[in-house]
C-alpha cells in the first residue's frame, strides 16, 4: 500500500501543506526543529488517529488556530481510499470517502504503519507497560477485533479493580456480580494471551535473521512472561487453570486491592545469547534490536493484509556506524513505501538517494529537490 497525497491544515508548524509523495523512498531532510518529525506524526495520526508521541491531541493544533485537520489519499490493493480526521473542540471527526466512521477499529484497518523513531528504545528500556503499547498497537492494527476485545477487558478490569478496592477498604459487595465479572475477564484474557503469543511467535520467526543482518549476532529472539505463567497449557485446560489459579489468588488481591494476574502484567524479554539485552546489551544493540522488532513486523503485516505497509523511519541513524546505516538501507528497498526523516543527507548512501523523493524542511516549508 502506500500514500499518494498528504494534506494538512493548521497541524503543528504547518498551517498549509501538500505533498505529493513517491511510492518508494521519501526522505526529508532539515536542521532541528523544522518540521521533519511534524510530517511524519500527520501521517501517524491519519493512519491510527493518534500521534506517536502525544497522548493529547491538543498539542498537535498550530498556535492560535481552533481547529485542524489531516487528509490522504492512499492505494491498497489497487483500490483507492481518501483518509481524513479533523479535529475541532477538543473531538476528532474520522472519514473514509466521505462517510464518517464512528468506530475507531473498523477506521484503523485502512492505512497500516509500522514506525521507529528514538523514543522506540523505551521499548526495550522502558517499563513493561510501554512492551504492552507496543504489542497494543500492532495486534489493533492488524486485528480489528483485538482492538474491541482489549476495551472489553479494560472495562471489566477496571470493574474488578473497583470490586476488590471496595473489598479491602471492608466494604460489602455482591459476590456474584463479582464471579460473573471474574468469569468474563478470563474470556477476554485468554483471547489477549493468544494473540500476543501467535504475534511474538510470528515475530521469532524472522527476527533473528534481521538481527544477524544488521548486527552480525545470532542467538536473539523475544521471550514472551506472562503472570500467571501459561506457557504450558493448551487451549482447553487454560481457561481452568486460570479461573483455578484467580479464584486461589482472591484473598491476595483482595490485600492488593487490585487484579494481580491477567496480560494487563505481560511483558516480553529481548534476549541474546540466553542473556537480557536489556540488562546487559550496549545502547546501539538494544536500538538495533528494537529496530530489529519493527523490520521483523513487515512480513507479518504483508501476509495479514495482503500488502506491506508504510515504513515511518525518525531520525534513525543518529547513533549507527557508517556500516551499519548501509545494512539498515538495505531494507528500505523498491517494494516498500518508506518516509524518511534525516537532518544529514550524508547518513544515506548516494544509491539510495538516487532512487528517493527528496524533500527540504526549512521552518515549516517544504521543496522537493530534484538532483
Ligand atoms: N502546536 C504547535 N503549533 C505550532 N508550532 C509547533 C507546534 N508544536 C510544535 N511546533 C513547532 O514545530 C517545530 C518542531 O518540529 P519537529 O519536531 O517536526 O522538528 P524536527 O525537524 O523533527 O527536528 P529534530 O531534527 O530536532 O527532530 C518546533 O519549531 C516547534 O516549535
Ligand atoms: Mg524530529
Amino acid at each position: 500500500m502506500f500514500l499518494q497525497q498528504l494534506k494538512i491544515r493548521n497541524f503543528r508548524n504547518y498551517e498549509k501543506l501538500d505533498l505529493s509523495l513517491d511510492k518508494n523512498i521519501n526522505i526529508f531532510f532539515g536542521n532541528n526543529a523544522q518540521g521533519k518529525t511534524n510530517i511524519l506524526e500527520s501521517v501517524h495520526f491519519i493512519a491510527l488517529s493518534k500521534s506517536h508521541r502525544t497522548n493529547n491531541d491538543l498539542e498537535m493544533l498550530m498556535e492560535g488556530k481552533k481547529s485542524f485537520k489531516v487528509c490522504a489519499n492512499m492505494h491498497k490493493n489497487n483500490i483507492k481510499y481518501n483518509l481524513e480526521i479533523d479535529y475541532k473542540d477538543n473531538k476528532k471527526h474520522l472519514f473514509i470517502d466521505n462517510d464518517e466512521y464512528f468506530k475507531l477499529n473498523e477506521y484503523l484497518s485502512h492505512l497500516n504503519i509500522i514506525i521507529f523513531y528514538p523514543d522506540d528504545i523505551d521499548i526495550i528500556k522502558g517499563l513493561p507497560d510501554s512492551r504492552r503499547k507496543f504489542l497494543n498497537n500492532e495486534l489493533s492494527q492488524l486485528y480489528p477485533v483485538y482492538l474491541k476485545v482489549l476495551n472489553e477487558y479494560n472495562k471489566l478490569l477496571k470493574m474488578k479493580n473497583d470490586l476488590l478496592r471496595k473489598l479491602n477498604n471492608r466494604e460489602k459487595i455482591d459476590m456474584s456480580y463479582f464471579n460473573i465479572v471474574n468469569e468474563y475477564l478470563v474470556d477476554k484474557a485468554i483471547f489477549i494471551y493468544r494473540a500476543r503469543k501467535k504475534f511474538i511467535d510470528k515475530i521469532n520467526n524472522n527476527i533473528e535473521s534481521i538481527f544477524y543482518d544488521i548486527s552480525k549476532r545470532k542467538g536473539f529472539y523475544l521471550k514472551y512472561i506472562t503472570k500467571p505463567n501459561i506457557d504450558d497449557f493448551d487451549s482447553n485446560s487454560l481457561k481452568s487453570y486460570l479461573k483455578e489459579h484467580i479464584a486461589n489468588s482472591f484473598k491476595e488481591e483482595v490485600n492488593a486491592g487490585m487484579a494481580l494476574y491477567g496480560p494487563h502484567r505481560d511483558d516480553f524479554e529481548f534476549i541474546l545469547d540466553e542473556k537480557s539485552l536489556r540488562k546487559y546489551g550496549s545502547q546501539g544493540q538494544q536500538k538495533l534490536s528494537v529496530l530489529a522488532l519493527k523490520l521483523s513486523e513487515i512480513n507479518i503485516f504483508e501476509n495479514q493484509l495482503g500488502e506491506k505497509p508504510v515504513l515511518l523511519l525518525d531520525d534513525i541513524f543518529s547513533e549507527f556506524d557508517k556500516k551499519k546505516k548501509n545494512l539498515i538501507l538495505k531494507y528500505i528497498n523498491n517494494d516498500i513505501q518508506s518516509i524518511i526523516t534525516t537532518t544529514d543527507l550524508n547518513n544515506i548512501s548516494k544509491e539510495t538517494l538516487s532512487k528517493s523523493k527528496i524533500f527540504n524542511v526549512d521552518n515549516g516549508i517544504v521543496k522537493e529537490i530534484k538532483r
